[in-house]
Formats: C-alpha cells, structure tokens, sequence
C-alpha cells in the first residue's frame, strides 16, 4: 500500500536527487500570455515559453506536480482510468538531458527496490514509427532495450507484419499515438514514448480488440498508460505564405517533458483496476453512496454515475478555487457543464435534494493539506455550487418533460428535433446542446448530431444579435442615448487595452470587463499598482488616438485568420465558424493599427466621437489583476 503523498514525494525526491529543483504547480487557468488553451492540460504548459528558449529562473532541471484539467475525454468520464481534474507528476529538461538520461530515469524510478518496484515484465511500451516530419525513434529503441536487457528481458519490437502482439515489449505507433503536443494548436511538440502496464487481462472485456492479445493503446483497460515522456525538439507553427498550413521547426534546444498520471499510478501500485477506488476518490464515492442510499458496486449505472458526480464536483473545485464561476463562455461555460451533468447523475441515482456542496466537503477533505487553496476558498467554492445547482435544478425537470415530448413526437409521427429546439432548450432551461444530445441517445432517439450542432450554432448567433441590439436599446426613453454611452465606452476600452499594452508591455490581457452607461471597468492581468507617471502616459495614448479621430472597422473571419491577423481576444469561444475583428486605426499603410480585437461589437465609427478618456480609478482585483475605471467626459 502506498499513499498519494508517498508516490508525489517519492517522484520529487527522486528528480531531486538528479539535480531537478521542485518548482510549485501552477493554476488550472492558464497565464493568458498563451491563449492557445482554456486550462491548464499538462505540466509542460505553463513551462512552454521555456521550451521554446527563455531561461527559466530556477534552472534546467525542474520537476513538480501539476494539477490539469482536460475535458478533450469528457465523454470516457466513467470507465476506469479517464478523469477530467488529474494530477501530473512531470520532470523536464529544458535543454539540457535527452533521451538518454529520461528513460534510464524512468526505468529507474519505476522498477528499482528503493522506489515504486514495479516488475519489469508488467512494462510495455510504444515508440514514435516516423513519418514526413520526423523519422522513426530507432534511438528510444535502443536505450529501452538495455534497460530491458538490464532485467534479463530481451526486447521484441512489434512489427506489424509479423502480427507478433503477443511477444513484442515495444510497439512503434504512428503521430496520433506517439507524438505529443502542442497543448494548443501551435507550440513546442515532438515524438514521444509511452510506457503502460500490463494488468494481464482486460478490465472491460467487450471493448477488447483483440482478446488476449491486444496492444498497448486497446480501449479494453488491460494497458494502463503511466507515463508519458516526450522528446520536445519541435515547434508546430503556421506556414507563412504557403499552402500548407502548419509546419514542424527543429526548437533551438532539446527538451524532455514527462507526465505522470498520479491517480492512475496510484491505482496500479495498489493492486486496484480504476482510479475510483484509491484514497483520492473512495471518500467522495462514499459521501455519494450515503446520499443516494445506493451502492457504488450496486450496478453497472449507478458505478458510472458515481464516477461522473465525483470527477465533475471535484473538478469544479479546483476550477472555482482558481477563480472560475459558472457561465455561458468559456471556462465558466465548461464549469457550468460539469456541474449540471453532475447534479443530473445525482438525479439518476434518485438525489433530490442539493447534494453538491456535501461533496464539495469530501473533495477538499482529500486536498486541503496538498492544496490549501482548496481549503482557503471553501465558502466560495459552496456558493458557487449551490447557486448553480439551484438554477439548474429550476429548470431541469420542466427541460426533461420537454424532451421526453420530443421523444414521444419522434416516436409517434417521425418528426424529428430540429436545432431550433435544442437551442430552446438551452435558451429556456439551461441545458447545455451536449446534454441534450445525450438524453436523445439514451432515449434510443436517433439524429445527425451535426445537423443539429448547426442549427443550434445559427439560432445562437441570431441570439446574440438580438441581445447585443436590445442591450444597446435598454436605455432608451429614461436614459436618452445610453445605448450610445455604451458604445463609445466600449470603443474606448478597446483604445485603453491596446494603450496598456504600449505602456505595460505584452503581458497584458483582458481579465474581465464591464461597462455601464456612466463608465468603463477593465481588470487586467498585471502584478503591480500602476504609478501616476504609467496612467498618465495611458490617458494621453488613448486620447491621442480619439484626437486622430481613427477609423473603427470590422470585418468577420474564420478563428484561424483573425489570430494570423494579431486579434487578441479569447480565441478558444466558438461564436461559430467565423469572428468579428474590431480594427481601431488604419493598417493600409503598412505598419500595425492601433488595436485588432476579436470582439461582437457594437463599437463607434470613429474614435473621434468619444470626447475626453479620463481614469479615474486603478486597484487590485485579486492575485496578479488590475482594475481601471474610467470616464468619457464630452
Ligand atoms: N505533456 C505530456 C503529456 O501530457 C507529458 O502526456
């Protein structure tokens, strides 16, 4: 038996003693200087600007546990081994060690006596097969095979043609098995080498591929992927001015990045076949067995709803803790999914009442000594779960009914749900499109999920059309031309983050924004008060720029052109296909124009209508967050 604390200190204490400094996790929500991720999905994220060639202020070596949170497997929630919230144990190399050194420490730290002892036999692993941009890892090869042979095991590669599954210890696998990265769309990558354990047989034996002689990669659960080391020596980046639209650039150093799965390591080295039965999972799926009065083991859906209630409420902890609330964009967006399909599990299981912060409890139970924050923002955390649960569960039954309706409608006379409908029920009852689809599915009702992905995408766009033309209508009669205030103050919170940007430097991004007919507040990420001298010179930026009475133009792009086109803006929001690039100041004679933003409008013409840009307010808002208010005196 070992503990999670045991198994994080041993991996710290054994990177340290090879000269790695422990560097502390960082948040969910990633810094916005990358806004190629919404959160935090792997150790090596916050660490990209290193990999790529900055010098990282504690060395070359650095090892940690990092908390991640990835909803790409949102779906597997429920099987045995995938969580949304997980926590990484990673070692780098920031150009220093290679291939080398990684894996020789890995077979290390995983087999010897003196730290997890695990038998070699149980280890297989795969490499990168090569392809067009990088050849196959012959190199990989040959350092396993020593460390095999080490053991007295001789390594048999898998060759396909061959078909020797059975006896191969090492199976080259093509890029969407073996290369990892970027964590985003562009960013350091490279091939990487996989290492799993063979628990023997199949945990779920239908989703088998090949009875017993499956591979490393089979859906079934009998190889569980422990540990993941990439060799990042690639940048994937866009090609400029070429057809192709991405390419793969030699980085200007060798990187090593590993991860970890700690709880599914936890699980392998304590005999058990899922995650949900170790230490970080089996006090939450006990507070849920007292709630439901039902037994986890019970069947093999109330297995699975536990599960989902006790990843989702777990993830939703650590996001709220590092400052996300539920909404309708972006990360709220996701944390509201998590949080209502928990709740509708704990439905499943027959939990009526609001069961959430119960086991809100029993997460932080688990965490606070690891993760104090969790503890810290306690009462935050219960808030937020309780007025969302309260929302959702407003509007839950009466969303049910209206598709069980839809059901009977199909049933009885064919006419099948039209994205208009699901969008209503979004709309009206809060049920996010992906649920929806599910209650279909499980309902036997059959549709194209992509025709009413469309359909639900047009009706939001048409939504967000009319709201945006009746919140700039709202003040009309009382308030004249409030609608109008908006508007120009809006433009000027455009001017003021381009300004920032001049004054401040590139760290800068929008952290929230709000806007009222008599001001403007914009909170950005910043770590000190500004002086007198730096929102002085702000003011007269943004003023020069309303003086040259600048052109303010639109137009609407796919995503991928508005960031080749330098737009800042939170690029993973789906408003669709296509976004609208406010452009401030000309760009025709060369030269960049005084701010690109992706952003719904509505703006002003030209800047020139806005009069006079004064600050009249600069706090803190909360840890590394700056908040100006600021007037337009006419
Ligand atoms: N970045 C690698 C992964 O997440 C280690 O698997």
């Amino acid at each position: 038996m070992i503990t999670a604390d045991e198994l994080r200190k041993k991996f710290l204490d054994f990177f340290s003693a090879e000269g790695h400094t422990i560097i502390p996790s960082a948040s969910l929500v990633p810094n916005e200087t990358d806004p190629t991720v919404l959160f935090t999905t792997a150790g090596m994220h916050p660490l990209a600007p290193y990999l790529t060639g900055e010098k990282h202020p504690k060395g070359k070596r650095l090892v940690n546990v990092q908390k991640c949170l990835r909803t790409g497997d949102i779906e597997d929630v429920g099987d045995s081994s995938h969580n949304t919230f997980f926590e990484m144990l990673g070692n780098w190399s920031l150009g220093d060690y290679f291939k080398n050194d990684s894996i020789k420490w890995s077979w290390e730290f995983l087999t010897d006596k003196k730290w997890l002892e695990i038998s070699p036999e149980k280890i297989k692993v795969t490499v990168f097969e090569g392809d067009n941009n990088a050849s196959r890892d012959d190199e990989s090869i040959k350092i396993w095979r020593e460390c095999f042979k080490k053991s007295g095991i001789s390594l048999e590669v898998y060759d396909k043609e061959k078909g020797n599954n059975k006896t191969a210890r090492i199976f080259p696998l093509p890029k969407k098995d073996n290369w990892w990265g970027p964590a985003g769309e562009t960013g350091p990558c490279g091939p990487d080498t996989e290492i799993f354990i063979d628990l023997g047989k199949p945990v779920n034996s239908e989703k088998c591929s090949n009875g017993d002689e499956c591979q490393p990669g089979c859906k079934c659960g009998r190889y569980v992927e422990i540990w993941n080391n990439v060799f990042m020596e690639f940048n994937k980046q866009r090609t400029v001015n070429s057809e192709q639209e991405y390419e793969y650039v030699k980085l200007k150093q060798k990187n090593v990045d590993t991860g970890m799965g700690l709880e599914r390591m936890l699980a392998v080295l304590n005999g058990l076949d899922n995650v949900y039965e170790t230490e970080l999972f089996a006090p939450i799926v006990e507070e849920i067995e007292k709630l439901s009065e039902k037994k986890y083991g019970e069947s093999k859906d109330t297995k699975k709803s536990m599960r989902i209630i006790a990843d989702h409420i777990k993830a939703a902890v650590f996001i709220i803790s590092d400052g996300v609330v539920p909404s309708n964009v972006g990360r709220g967006y996701v944390l509201r999914r998590l949080i209502r399909r928990a709740v509708r599990h704990g439905k499943i299981l027959g939990i009526e009442k609001n069961f959430t912060k119960q086991i809100a409890e029993a997460v932080i139970g688990i965490y606070k000594e690891t993760y104090p924050e969790v503890e810290g923002n306690k009462e935050k955390i219960f808030g937020e779960l309780e007025k969302e649960e309260n929302k959702f569960r407003k509007t839950l039954g009466r969303g049910l009914k209206i598709i069980k309706n839809y059901e009977l409608r199909i049933k009885n006379n064919g006419e099948n749900v039209s994205g208009k409908e699901i969008f209503d029920l979004y709309q009206s009852y809060g049920f996010p499109i992906e649920m929806s689809l599910e209650e279909l599915e499980k309902r036997g009702v059959k549709f194209s999920e992509d025709e009413l992905r469309k359909g639900f995408d047009t009706e939001l766009k048409k939504h967000q059309e009319l709201s945006r033309t009746a919140s700039a209508g709202k003040f009309k009669g009382g308030l004249a031309d409030g609608g109008e205030k908006v508007k120009k103050l809006h433009t000027a919170t455009h001017l003021l983050l381009a300004a920032l940007r001049k004054v401040l430097g590139d760290h800068i991004f929008q952290k929230g924004s709000n806007i009222t007919a008599e001001r403007l507040r914009f909170d950005f990420s910043h770590p000190e008060k500004l002086t007198n001298e730096q929102k002085q010179e702000v003011e007269e930026l943004v003023n020069e720029a309303i003086k040259k009475e600048l052109p303010v133009s639109f137009e609407e792009v796919k995503l991928n052109e508005a960031k080749k086109m330098g737009a800042m803006g939170v690029f993973e929001a789906k408003y669709g296909d296509k976004v609208k690039v406010y452009t401030i100041g000309d760009s025709a004679q060369g030269g960049s124009p005084f701010s690109r933003e992706i952003c719904g409008g509505p703006h002003v013409k030209n800047t020139g209508e806005l009069g006079k840009f004064k600050i009249v307010k600069e706090q803190s808002s909360g840890a590394g967050v700056r908040r100006i208010k600021a007037v337009l005196i006419q």
